[in-house]
């Protein structure tokens, strides 16, 4: 048990929370928000919350349905501030603090494995491939916090279609950067490096699973994965990889880094699901980052975090409590 301890997720404090800003950024949006209305100009939303602090990279209105979830956002200071890169270190603050050593440019995938079509992208290429949408998801942490944020990017499914997978793809295996030179964190045993993760090919082209290279009309902090990463809105956020190198199509389940760390604590699916719990803690509620504090309400976790009407299907017929 000391050795899950050590090496599994642990909660995190209230204390830890910074509340600074947050009501600053909340009029911002409240403004930003009637003057999106006034002027029908869409994405207004993250536009007029833009924080000013990275180059911008603006998305069109998605049409993806469930892709904007009405929830206020959480504000940029939190949502870049209180992070899980443990390549950076495995404190909330230690991505913020030491993720300026990434080097974000140049930067290629490589994609391989089961499809037609494998090759090396580069980042320009990738910006390219398929128009830029904003999507305001929620994102859900196994620890038990959450936050609301607005990505910018475009469904997974646009660079599946493109390399062509073959009929013995069945699963994806997504490779994240391991570079001793650029990440401190990798000196430590915590997670077997690099961090590798992995989708059902039916969850990897679900048009809400989502590549994004940025977020609040930007790009990407490097403490947010930089400058690529997947964001998968209804599963725990640790399968949403941060700053990806490799896309790889296989076809058996492939192992993952959490599942290497604790697999009686993480297993492949982790779809969010208020009742299964993670052995060492309940999963019925959950805090939202920036509502901390005495008189905050603690919120029920959504089944799917609230996107059950999207890819419920997915799961048609599966016992969700062996397949957790
Ligand atoms: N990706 C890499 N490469 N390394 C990590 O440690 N942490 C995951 C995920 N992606 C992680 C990662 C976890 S546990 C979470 S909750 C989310 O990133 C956090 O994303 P955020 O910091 O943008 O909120």
């Amino acid at each position: 048990m000391h050795f899950l301890k050590d090496r599994g997720f642990s909660h995190a404090h209230a204390s830890e929370i910074t509340p600074q800003g947050i009501y600053a950024a909340r009029r911002r949006w409240m403004q930003g928000l009637a003057a999106g209305a006034a002027l029908q100009a869409l994405p207004a939303l993250a536009q007029s919350a833009r924080p000013g602090k990275l180059a911008p990279l603006p998305g069109g209105r998605s049409s993806v349905a469930g892709a904007m979830v009405m929830d206020k956002p959480t504000s940029y200071a939190d949502a870049s501030s209180y992070n899980n890169y443990y390549e950076f270190g495995t404190d909330k603050s230690d991505p913020e603090r030491a993720a300026h050593t990434l080097k974000p440019r140049p930067w290629t995938v490589a994609v391989e494995g089961e499809v037609k079509k494998p090759g090396t992208f580069d980042l320009d290429t990738l910006l390219k491939l398929a128009p830029l949408e904003e999507r305001i998801y929620r994102l859900r942490c196994v620890e038990g916090w959450a936050m609301v944020i607005p990505w910018v990017g475009y469904s997974l499914a646009e660079l599946i279609k493109r390399v062509e997978p073959t009929g013995n793809a069945k699963y994806v295996q997504f490779v994240t950067l391991a570079d001793k030179a650029q990440m401190p964190g990798l000196s430590s045993g915590v997670l077997d490096w690099p961090y590798v993760e992995g989708l059902r090919l039916d969850e990897a082209m679900h048009p809400l699973t989502l590549l994004a290279f940025g977020m609040y009309g930007e790009v990407l902090p490097h403490q947010n994965g930089a400058p690529l990463r997947l964001v998968v809105p209804w599963k725990y956020g640790f399968k949403s990889g941060k700053s990806i190198v490799k896309i790889r199509f296989v076809e058996s389940q492939p192992k993952t880094s959490w599942q290497s760390a604790a697999a009686r604590e993480y297993g492949f699916f982790s779809n969010v699901n208020p009742t299964v719990d993670h052995p060492r803690w309940s999963q019925a509620t959950e805090r939202r980052i920036g509502e901390d504090g005495l008189f905050a309400k603690k919120r029920p976790t959504l089944m799917f975090n609230g996107y059950e009407t999207q890819v419920g299907q997915l799961y048609a017929g599966m016992d969700l409590k062996k397949f957790y």
